[in-house]
């Protein structure tokens, strides 16, 4: 049984005056974390990546479709089943700065976690446990502790949200970009504790993205969403070495170019085409695709199985195992 499976789940918004606007950000979305297994979830801004992770983390109720966490539907835990899930299942965000309270010391922000999630901890208790965590996160507990976070590097902070995260002896990590914000030297070493955490201690991790560059060198799995539709799904080499949609092949392609410029029109254009994308009947990827034709304006590709891979696009339509 996995870990955490999402079923069909979509997310609607209103948005405009009066609600006008309705922008379907999540769409039919399946996918699975095993244990022990770093998921990537990796599109561009806007795709809907942090809308899932907020779904899972039951701060946005989904509009369809089901979340289930070691088989129980997240959405329908009550009372101390939640106080169970969040003792499960943490999240990491992009902006270490905003994560923590900067009126207290590091030392009274991990005490506040960890005595949440284990009221009875005492005393040497709690100081080997705080340190401990902030070991497990290569910091130097001498180096952070009695500081407040304003004193601290983006890194050290992101580290030490990690160390908070792993106070409450999570299964599961959401990490919404949890290294877009840190410098490209950095961004390594956080992916690295990671991989360790999952390599020792089994540890399973939905990761997000746009950088499918991080994604295949850190995670098992990626799955690739385009629109808030999975357009890709599969063990991270094959979808990097060969990949079978045509949206993925243009990230993979954009990595030499992707300098600031491109990225920007990258972003630019991907704005322009928000809404009409949403109205589309057909794949919402057919505007910028290559390879479209008549029918993927018209109605949306099936998602093909092809081995231990998934595709969403009309040029596999006469293979694989339709899902
Ligand atoms: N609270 C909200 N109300 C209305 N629309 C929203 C809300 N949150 C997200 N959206 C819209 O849903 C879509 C998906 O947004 P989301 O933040 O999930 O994207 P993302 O993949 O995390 O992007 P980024 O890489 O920029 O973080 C976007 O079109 C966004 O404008
Ligand atoms: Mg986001």
């Amino acid at each position: 049984m996995a870990l955490l499976r999402l079923e069909d789940v979509t997310k609607v918004f209103r948005t405009g005056l009066f609600g006008g606007q309705e922008i379907r950000a999540v769409e039919d979305v399946t996918m699975e974390v095993k244990e022990g297994e770093i998921v990537s979830l990796v599109g561009e801004s806007g795709s809907g990546k942090t809308t899932i992770a907020r779904m899972i983390l039951r701060f946005y109720r989904p509009t369809k479709g089901r979340i289930y966490y070691k088989g129980r539907d997240v959405w329908r835990l009550r009372g101390d089943e939640v106080k169970w899930y969040y003792s499960e299942v943490q999240g990491i965000f992009q902006d270490p700065y905003s994560s923590f309270n900067p009126i207290h010391r590091v030392e009274r922000i991990l005490y506040k976690t960890l005595h949440h999630f284990h009221p009875s901890l005492g005393g040497r208790g709690v100081e080997e446990r705080i340190r401990e965590a902030i070991e497990r996160v290569g910091l130097h507990p001498g180096d952070v502790l009695g500081k407040y976070p304003h004193q601290l590097s983006g890194g050290q902070l992101q580290r030490l949200s990690i160390a908070r995260a792993l106070l409450v002896e999570p299964s599961l990590i959401i990490a919404d970009e949890p290294v877009s914000m840190l410098d490209a030297s950095t961004r390594i070493d956080v992916l690295n504790i990671f991989a360790d955490l999952r390599d020792k201690e089994g540890l399973s991790v939905l990761m997000i993205g746009h950088d499918i560059l991080l994604a295949n060198y850190v995670s098992d799995r990626v799955v690739v969403l385009y629109k808030g539709n999975i357009v890709e799904e599969g063990p991270a080499k094959p979808v990097f070495v060969n990949p079978l949609h045509p949206y993925t092949g243009m990230l993979l392609e954009s990595i030499p170019r992707l300098d600031k410029k491109w990225e920007k029109r990258l972003e630019e254009k991907a704005e322009e085409e928000e809404y009409t994308a949403y109205r589309l009947k057909g794949c919402r990827f057919a505007p910028r695709c290559p390879a479209a034709r008549k029918i993927c304006f018209e109605a949306k590709p099936p998602t093909l199985k092809l081995e231990e891979r998934s595709v969403a696009c009309w040029i596999y339509s006469d293979y694989g195992e339709k899902s």
